[in-house]
């Protein structure tokens, strides 16, 4: 294998230097980084602050032929000088497992890697240190396939329920998100691996995502779509932080210098390194000064833009030097630099089994009559509709997939918890899903290869025969998005006609002689569910939950493991009361025929939800609006149920300095061993601003309690944390008063109550603006 040791190479100049050469001793590492830089000509900074992959052709340098051949399906690389000892590092996707391609070329070798469950299942398992686990797993594998930095986690809000990139994304409240991609930055990078939190910052759409101008307030900005990376950043110090393509206020985020110097550097003392995102931005001298360190995958024009900038003035080499230091020092902490050689033999069991863990802790169970589940132990022969259970879905497509190397599906899960699957049913289903060629594996995660045809509809009279040969019905409801498009209302967020018919026809058959009905939702984002929801007895959500989720499903079905998983979003009974839907891409099919037809017109009008998105809402996102009005919602943030039942007792709060310590007691009360998530949400004293009616400030979850037995749970949070944005002041404000604190069991499941006063308002002076 062609590997370039960069030790060897750096030792190598350094003998050559020793033997007499005119640059005493400057090799990348062995002198202060300053002396580099020195060292530098113009046109090497401004290769570094490029990265090779759409630059540089075929004939160029060698060395960075091979920094780009080292790993193939690598997202991008950083360019190497090879005469100062400097390498190139390789920046691989992505969120659900490290995405790289799984054969190369003249090696009979592989290199799959683990899917595991998508960001969404991963919060809603509530369970920081799983979530670390699952970062260190996943990390594991950057650096035993020799990858240096991995592009994820991403945590942009879950804006709306049609955008695109939901399962790639964690929740719709940032300190959940916040929180989550801390603990899988810091098990990433315990690796000796590099983190990047992307996208930063308002990428809550795809529809025209490049230019699209998200217009908001200085307060909305800070307190629903920034406080996810503030509390990233300060919780778990990522090497990268990764722009995103749209722009904020009317400026490419990767341009923006209030943004990156202004909040990201001068207000939370970030001091890694920023990268655009692929092709992000448009202009190289404008995101060089705004400190956006380094333009992904990079290409030859931009690199010449700097150049010239610097020659005619335009360009202050100061911002070029601050911006190659912090390139230099990614490299400088990558294992690359180290001469790590990689083994490519990760522990692909092991993690297959925290996958499997994770996808299991993730799942969500909605509903539960009479306490189908966990199926009961007579319950043996298993009616399986739906073209999922046959071919599931693992993750979603775009860069937020993974090449995985098998997928367990719900057959062979269900089979492997001893189950037995009716095999008439599974047959034309089997058959179908092998007519499906796609190209490769994401491929066949496309919508349309997961929903229902109306040809495997089963007539009544089949439907009554196979509800006296079987125990119990379970279907499964597919859906796949992924990156460059929104959802469609129709038939992606809603159940196809088909699938309504599926549903309604099996319980009606099923309930006829008595059986119960599951209905399994193997989906990336929320869906429709007030509409049928009433039908089958149970409701699991199964979310995308990585390659080995068709065993977790078993394990819960069964009741090997009790479910513990809670929404991280809000769930609506009618999709017109999301309070976002009236400034989002709802019609992008629309929209974009609407821009296509006028793409040579330079006066047209600005185009509402394509050319910018007014986020008029503000701060009413999720179960912030939806608090007002309960009635609304069809399953509320933070809702779950368990096979067991569990008693909250005994708030306590306690203060140190500006430091809050909570605890509550949480006991089995239930009939199963279970684990249980608690939130803790704050309502702050009436006030000046307009505040929501409570907010997510902590959140903990149980060991596996057995019955009868007890934990207390412990919960801090800062003074701080309590701040609103004040934009006439410029400054977060802890407004002074009482406090009431909610430990909860859903946003709508209120169980323990404490109070606090704060006796004077306290203010934390911002910087920068976004307006
Ligand atoms: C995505 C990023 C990804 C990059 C590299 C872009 O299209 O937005 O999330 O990391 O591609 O694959």
């Amino acid at each position: 294998m062609r590997i370039i040791n960069y030790c060897k190479i750096a030792m190598l100049f350094a003998a050559t230097i020793l033997l007499g050469s005119c640059n005493k001793k400057v090799v990348f590492g062995k002198v202060s980084l300053d002396r580099i830089i020195k060292e530098l000509t113009l046109e090497e900074k401004a290769d570094l602050l490029v990265g090779t992959h759409a630059f540089w052709g075929d004939t160029i340098d060698p060395a960075i032929q091979e920094v780009k051949a080292f790993l193939p399906g690598c997202a991008g690389t950083t360019t190497p000088i090879a005469r100062l000892g400097i390498p190139g590092i390789q920046l691989p996707d992505g969120p659900a497992g490290l995405r790289i391609n799984p054969t190369r070329e003249g090696d009979d070798k592989t290199y799959y890697c683990t899917a595991y469950p998508v960001a969404t299942m991963l919060a809603s398992t509530w369970n920081k240190a799983l979530i670390e686990e699952v970062g260190t797993a996943i990390g594991d594998e950057v650096k035993q396939y020799g990858a240096d930095v991995l592009l994820a986690p991403a945590l942009n809000i879950h804006r709306h329920p049609l955008l695109g990139r939901t399962f790639e994304y964690f929740s719709e409240d940032p300190v959940v998100s916040g929180k989550v991609t801390a603990a899988l930055v810091n098990g990433i990078q315990s690796n000796g691996v590099g983190a990047t939190l992307k996208h930063f910052a308002f990428n809550n759409q795809e529809t025209n995502r490049s230019n699209n101008d998200a217009k908001m307030s200085d307060r909305t900005a800070r307190e629903i779509y920034l406080k996810g990376f503030e509390i990233a950043v300060k919780e778990s110090n990522p090497w990268a932080i990764m722009t995103s393509y749209n722009r904020i206020n009317g400026v490419h985020t990767a341009e923006s210098y209030p943004l990156l110097e202004g909040i990201l550097r001068g207000e939370w003392k970030y001091d890694g390194t920023v990268m655009t995102d692929w092709g992000g931005g448009k202009d190289a001298v404008a995101m060089v000064k705004a400190g956006n360190d380094l333009l992904m995958p990079g290409n030859a024009r931009q690199r010449q833009a700097i150049i010239d900038a610097v020659n005619n003035g335009t360009l202050d080499i100061a911002d070029v030097d601050r911006n190659v230091k912090r390139v230099l020092q990614l490299v400088e902490k990558s294992p690359k630099f180290y001469g790590y050689q990689p083994t490519n033999t990760p522990d692909m069991k092991a993690h297959a089994e925290i996958a499997r863990q994770s996808a299991a802790e993730g799942m969500v169970l909605l509903k539960n009559e009479d306490n189908v589940l966990p199926l009961a132990n007579n319950i043996r022969n298993i009616a399986l509709y739906g073209i999922s259970s046959y071919k599931f879905l693992a993750v979603g497509t775009g860069s937020g997939s993974v090449n995985y190397e098998y997928v367990v599906n719900m057959e062979d899960g269900l089979s492997a918890a001893g189950y037995k699957i009716d095999p008439a049913i599974a047959a034309p289903y089997r058959k179908h899903v092998e007519t499906i060629k796609p190209r490769n594996a994401n491929n066949f995660m496309q919508l349309e290869n997961v929903v229902m045809p109306e040809s495997l509809l089963s007539q009544p009279f089949k439907l009554r025969a196979d509800a006296i040969a079987n125990d119990i019905a379970i279907i499964t409801i597919g859906r796949s998005c992924g990156e460059s498009s929104d959802r469609e209302y129709d038939g992606n967020y809603t159940l196809t006609d088909v699938e309504k018919k599926m549903i309604n026809d099996v319980c009606v058959a099923f309930h006829t002689k008595g059986k119960k009905v599951v209905v399994v939702l193997n989906i990336g984002a929320p869906i429709e569910t007030s509409n049928w929801k009433e039908k089958p007895d149970a409701i699991l959500l199964a979310g995308l939950p990585g390659q080995v989720g068709g065993y977790a499903i078993g394990d819960i079905l069964k009741g090997t493991i009790t479910p513990s998983g809670k929404l991280v979003d809000t769930y609506v009974n009618n999709f017109n009361d999301i309070p976002t839907g009236k400034n989002f891409p709802v019609n992008h099919q629309e929209l974009n025929a609407e821009s296509r037809r006028n793409r040579n017109n330079p006066n047209r009008e600005p185009i509402k939800n394509f050319d910018y998105t007014d986020y008029a809402e503000g701060l009413d996102v999720g179960y912030r609006y939806f608090d007002k009005y309960p009635e609304l919602v069809s399953y509320p943030f933070g809702y779950g149920l368990s096979y067991t039942t569990f008693e909250y007792s005994n708030p306590t709060i306690k203060t140190e300095a500006d430091l809050f310590k909570l605890t509550v007691t949480v006991k089995n009360t239930g009939k199963y061993a279970g684990k249980e998530a608690v939130q803790v949400y704050v309502t702050a004293p009436e006030s000046k601003m307009e505040k929501p009616v409570k907010e997510l400030k902590a959140f903990a979850k149980t060991k596996e309690l057995k019955p009868g037995e007890e934990e207390v749970l412990e919960f801090t949070f800062k003074q701080y944390d309590l701040a609103s944005y004040n934009e006439s002041m410029a400054a977060w404000v802890t407004e002074a008063g009482y406090y009431q604190v909610s430990f909860a069991a859903s946003a709508q499941d209120i169980r323990q109550t404490a109070s606090f006063n704060i006796a004077q308002e306290i203010a934390y002076p911002t910087t920068a603006t976004l307006q």
